[in-house]
Parts: structure tokens; C-alpha cells; sequence
């Protein structure tokens, strides 16, 4: 027997359908309920309603688990590449020999932007924020590519090696524009990290010195930040391609949604709170105070998670993984000091620990971006770069769900009734 619930509203009792996830995670298919009732739900921030059914992650919030395709995201980041991550994401398992390589050869292949590309990067003023110019260049895509537009399995496979691979090109060109600096381009024998890296820091005259303890923190940096369910930038992604918008316009909006302050954009916003901390000598009681405080706009950015209540598992990997390359680099960071007393300080706090507070991935992130030599207004476009194949599988899967509708919201309306417009003279200021 198909589990159900019972809903009684105006005397009248319902049933409704309970659906049960792979993980026993429980929801009631609320999908008839307007019809059936004339009702609606109301969620503010959609915190209690899921959005879809979906195979790509899970997460419990309350134990810490984040998973891709069923694997711990601490194996991931222990054993794999970030290309096979995005590999197994997209595709559902992790690559084989065959699949790997045939993998690294289109990622290769489609390294390059077009030519006539130049001319938009051209157009940005030096001091255009890179995630502006990474929204904007993912899109200018679409018009690059139109035969990308109606994808069947095949094309599929090529428009998503495009995206993954071209996005690490735009935003090291969006770095060097900004800095004034030639355009490096990419090596076909170097690996995806490699060749970011290359890219961003290589002179004409002079290699980038690559390290191998550099490439694998920022592979492994990338690997966790890769999917993370109906966050805000995804739902976007889900959310623009159920209007069945092309692959490079609903990625180009998941930047969009990514740079605001309170998801990707925190990780920005740390790092220029701890300098503000050292520079201003500000006591870190102080700073938990003026997050506590209701009238004080703000927040212990990195601090917080809608789902982790508990600790956020990437925090945990990306902090043991700051000191290991801080150490290897001889980096003595006073501002990793600070961001670990700060933690110390917020964590002991009643008011955190009451709203189960904890750091997330964005809290120790910027130190090894940092360390790297990553500029801070990069730390987002970094994020960014992680997140496309996630966002390229959800899209994937909103295109290929048989039943899938395109997501259009209701609302409950709280605004002026019916009333007719008076002659200009007798309309109030
Ligand atoms: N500093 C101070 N108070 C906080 C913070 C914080 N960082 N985070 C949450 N709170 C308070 C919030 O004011 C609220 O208090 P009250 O119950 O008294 O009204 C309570 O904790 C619950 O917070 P919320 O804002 O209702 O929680 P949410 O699920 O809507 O928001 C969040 C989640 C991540 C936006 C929020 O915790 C936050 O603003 N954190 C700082 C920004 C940040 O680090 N964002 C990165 C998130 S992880 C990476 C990503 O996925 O983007």
C-alpha cells in the first residue's frame, strides 16, 4: 500500500500521497493539492519544499553527509580529479579508462574561446567585477555555438565539455583584462587545474612554477564545491532551464544567482571581514556582537547553512586542507589565526550555538585561494568554476525529466483590492 497523510481542512479530510526518497527521506505530494482543495502552500525562502526529485546529491544536514551519485564527497576529494568529478555529475558514474580519456580529450579541444570573443572582453572596463564578465561571457556562448540550442545525447556531451571547459578560460582571461596583462592561453597537456593556473599566473617570458601541492589543493577545493542540490544557483539553473532556455543562458543566471553575498559571494566577504578585523584591530567579541545584533546588517559571513546544522562536511576538509598547504608553502596567514579564533569565539556563543551556527565552506575557502594567489575579487568566479557541473547536470536532468513542467511558483496576494483610477487632479501625493 502506497503511503499517504491525511489533511483536514473545512471539515473536509484529504489524503495525500507520501513520497519516500532513496535515503528514506520523507515528502507529501502536495502536486494536487489546489486542485483538489483550492489551497495552496506557503514557504517563505521555499525551506520546507522540495522543488523536485532528483539523483545527483544528497545531503543530510543533520549528520554532515554530502554525497555525489551515492560517493562521500571526502572520498571524492581524497581520490579524484575534479574533470572525473564533473564526469561522474554529469554523467552518473565515475569515468573508466575509455570514458576519461575520450573526457580530457574534449575538455582539451574545447579549451580555447573563439577569437572574435576578444572583442567582448574588450568592451568590460578594467575594473568590472569577473563574475560580471563570467555571467556575460557564458552567455555570449549561446550566440557562438547555436547549433548547441536543440541538444540530443550527442551534442549534449559536446556543449557540456564546452562549458566546463571554457569557463576556466573566460575567467582567467576576465583576471588578466583586469590586471592588464596578455592572455595566456591554454596548453593541451596540462590538466584542468594546471591549466587554470597557467593560465592565470604564466607570463610570455616565464612559466607559472606549477606546484604539485598548489594544483591538488585547488582540485580538491574545486571537487567540494561541485553540486550541492537545490541551493540557490542551481534552483536558478533548474529553475530558467524549465523554461527551456539553453544550457549557456541558465548557467550564465546560476552565476548571476552565485555572486550575491549571502551564497557564493560570502566567500569574498570573509576574507575582507578578517582584514578588516586585523587592519582595524577589532576585538573578536565585538564582531560576534555585531552579528548577534538585529539592527546591525552584519553577519558572521561563512558562518550558517540553510541545510547543515551540525557542521558543513566541505568545512571540515577545506580547513584540515588549509593548514596542510599553508605549511607547505611556509605561509604563516595571520588571517587563518583570526579566522580560527573567530570560529573559537562564535562557536562558544549561546546565540550560535542555539541557531546551530557553524562555519561552511566559505569560511576557510579564502585562505587557499589566498595562499595560491587567487585576488579576492576571484574568490566568487572560483566558486563558480566548481559549481558548473553540477549546474550542468541539474539542467541536464530538468531537460530529460519525462513529466517535467516548467517551475512557475504561486503566491499569496497581500496588496491593494480592486479600485479604479481617479482623473490626474484628484490623485493623492
Ligand atoms: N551571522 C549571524 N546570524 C546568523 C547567521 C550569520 N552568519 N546566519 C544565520 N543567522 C541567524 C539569523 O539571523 C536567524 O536568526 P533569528 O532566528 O534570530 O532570526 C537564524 O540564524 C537563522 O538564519 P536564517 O537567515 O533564517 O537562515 P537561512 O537558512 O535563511 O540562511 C544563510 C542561511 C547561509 C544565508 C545564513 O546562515 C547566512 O546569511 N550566512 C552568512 C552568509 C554565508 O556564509 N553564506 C554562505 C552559505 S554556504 C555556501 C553557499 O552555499 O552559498
Amino acid at each position: 500500500m502506497p503511503e499517504t497523510c491525511k489533511l483536514n481542512l473545512d471539515g473536509k479530510e484529504y489524503e495525500l500521497p507520501v513520497v519516500t526518497g532513496t535515503e528514506n527521506e520523507k515528502a507529501i505530494d502536495i502536486s494536487k493539492l489546489r486542485a483538489t482543495t483550492g489551497y495552496i502552500t506557503l514557504d517563505d525562502g521555499f525551506a520546507n519544499t522540495g522543488s523536485c526529485q532528483s539523483s545527483i546529491t544528497y545531503i543530510d544536514g543533520e549528520k554532515g553527509i554530502l554525497r555525489y551519485r551515492g560517493y562521500p564527497v571526502e572520498q571524492l576529494a581524497e581520490n579524484c580529479t575534479f574533470t572525473e568529478v564533473a564526469y561522474l555529475l554529469i554523467f552518473g558514474e565515475l569515468p573508466d579508462e575509455a570514458n576519461r580519456k575520450n573526457w580530457w580529450d574534449l575538455l582539451t579541444e574545447h579549451e580555447l574561446l573563439h577569437e572574435d570573443m576578444r572583442h567582448h572582453f574588450e568592451g568590460f572596463p578594467a575594473t568590472a567585477h569577473p563574475m560580471a564578465i563570467l555571467s556575460a561571457m557564458i552567455n555570449a556562448n549561446s550566440c557562438f555555438y547555436p547549433h548547441l540550442m536543440d541538444l540530443d545525447d550527442e551534442t549534449f556531451v559536446d556543449a557540456a565539455a564546452r562549458i566546463v571547459s571554457k569557463v576556466r578560460t573566460i575567467s582567467a582571461f576576465a583576471y588578466r583584462k583586469s590586471m592588464g596583462l596578455p592572455r595566456i592561453y591554454p596548453r593541451p597537456d596540462y590538466s584542468y587545474t594546471a591549466n587554470f593556473l597557467h593560465m592565470m599566473f604564466s607570463l610570455p617570458n616565464k612559466d607559472y612554477d606549477l606546484r604539485p601541492e598548489v594544483v591538488k589543493a585547488l582540485s580538491e577545493l574545486l571537487i567540494l564545491h561541485a553540486d550541492h542540490e537545490q541551493n540557490c544557483s542551481t534552483s536558478t539553473v533548474r529553475m530558467v532551464g524549465s523554461a527551456q532556455a539553453n544550457l549557456f543562458a541558465s548557467v550564465a543566471a546560476g552565476v548571476c544567482a552565485l555572486w550575491g553575498s549571502l551564497h557564493g559571494g560570502a566567500n569574498q566577504q570573509v576574507l575582507e571581514m578578517l582584514q578588516n578585523i586585523r587592519e582595524c584591530g577589532e576585538s573578536l567579541d565585538k564582531v560576534v556582537e555585531r552579528a548577534k545584533d538585529k539592527s546591525d546588517p552584519f553577519r558572521l559571513y561563512g558562518f550558517g547553512h540553510r541545510v547543515y546544522k551540525n557542521f558543513d562536511p566541505r568545512a571540515k576538509i577545506i580547513k584540515k586542507a588549509c593548514d596542510e598547504l599553508l605549511e607547505v608553502l611556509h605561509i604563516d596567514d595571520p588571517l587563518l589565526d583570526i579566522a580560527k579564533r573567530l570560529e573559537e569565539v562564535a562557536l562558544s556563543d549561546e546565540y550560535f550555538i542555539e541557531r546551530k551556527l557553524y562555519p561552511n565552506v566559505d569560511f576557510y575557502s579564502g585562505i587557499i585561494l589566498r595562499a595560491i594567489g587567487i585576488p579576492l575579487n576571484m574568490f566568487t568566479v572560483m566558486f563558480a568554476i566548481g559549481r558548473v557541473p553540477g549546474w550542468v547536470a541539474h539542467w541536464r536532468e530538468v531537460h530529460t525529466d519525462p513529466s517535467g513542467r516548467i517551475y512557475r511558483p504561486r503566491q499569496v496576494y497581500q496588496g491593494e483590492n480592486e479600485r479604479s483610477i481617479a482623473p490626474l487632479e484628484k490623485r493623492g501625493a
